[in-house]
């Protein structure tokens, strides 16, 4: 049995997390690793290592460090840096099919944003925001590499997920509307990416709640865009850039939307696009309480119907993202 930190763990990994963890958790005992989702309930437990057995497992896993005891204490473990190296090394592999390579950004994405809504120090969001520009320099010089990303669909219910997503539209629509010409383009990733942090601070079930808020719970959850600005400035990582994605992005074009109720071009262009991005994978994305909309459907819904929260050409341009297919 090898003892594994929770952020080396892979698909094909058999864990046994023995009868004291599992009866705490929802978890089962021991199990085979199938999706990266079941790597994030093992994460959301905050469990930090479990034990893999090398036998039952489909991967080698001799070449993974043991934990030992003493791992979470160790000051030169660094779980993002981890995960942006195994990123690095599969973007630079020019053999990697452009379907492998999405995954892996995007399998690595949610670990990393993860890692920094539960714990959004400022070490954290900087490791982030290097992994983010690598992403962005990827997403940008490797076209067939972006489509494949856009093909991605997640069933996940978790912010960290949204956030990734989110990132990832975020970059595609900027690089569409920008023509990469935008010299900002790694600290607009990482605002998309970063865009929801501060829903680290609304309590876990509340995000997903099934049915309507009520007005009190309503009111706790339209804070996360200034608590997302509060946790950006102490961390000291609130660049100009950031700042009106994270603070902006529910604003809406015709002035319906929060925490200031901004029209057209008093909304921040950065958070015009992040709002597309946002809006699209809500409708795309499955909840406990709702189902997932088709993309399709998804475009024709905010074209239809929502048309008159958005900038209009900028929604033009996030249409062609997907008409390419
Ligand atoms: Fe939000």
């Amino acid at each position: 049995m090898k003892v594994v930190s929770v952020n080396e763990l892979k698909i094909g990994m058999y864990v046994n997390l023995g009868k004291g963890l599992s009866s705490n958790t929802i978890l089962e005992e021991q199990f085979l690793i199938q999706s990266e989702k079941q790597i994030a309930n093992i994460m959301d437990q905050g469990i930090e290592q479990v034990a893999v057995d090398p036998n039952k497992s489909d991967i080698d896993v001799a070449d993974f460090d043991d934990a030992g005891p003493d791992m979470p204490g160790d000051g030169d473990f660094n779980p993002l840096k981890n995960v942006g190296a195994e990123l690095l090394e599969i973007i630079a592999d020019e053999n990697a099919p452009p379907e492998k390579k999405a995954k892996a950004v995007y399998d690595n994405s949610i670990k990393m944003m993860h890692q920094i809504l539960e714990r959004p120090s400022s070490s954290n969001i900087l490791q982030g925001k290097e992994m983010i520009s690598n992403i962005v320099d990827h997403i940008l010089v490797d076209d067939e590499t972006a489509s494949a990303l856009t093909q991605i669909t997640s069933h996940d219910f978790y912010t960290y997920t949204h956030s990734v997503n989110v990132g990832m539209y975020g970059i595609l629509l900027a690089k569409e509307v920008y023509k990469d010409t935008d010299e900002n383009m790694r600290e607009l990733g990482a605002g998309f990416f970063l865009h929801d942090l501060g829903k680290c601070e609304v309590p876990r079930d509340l995000i997903n709640k099934p049915g309507k808020l009520t007005a009190i719970e309503w009111e706790k959850m339209r804070m996360h865009p200034t608590y997302g600005e509060r946790i950006l400035a102490s961390t000291d990582h609130l660049s100009e850039t950031i700042r009106p994605i994270v603070v902006q992005h529910h604003e809406r074009e015709d002035g319906s939307g929060y925490p200031h109720g901004r029209k057209g071009h008093h909304i921040h262009d950065y958070a015009r696009l992040c709002t597309i991005a946002d809006v699209y994978d809500a409708l795309t994305s499955e909840r406990s309480y709702k189902k997932s909309l088709p993309p399709a459907e998804a475009l024709r819904v905010m074209k239809d119907e929502m048309i008159s929260h958005f900038n209009r050409d900028m929604f033009g341009h996030f249409v062609k993202l997907f008409v390419r297919h």
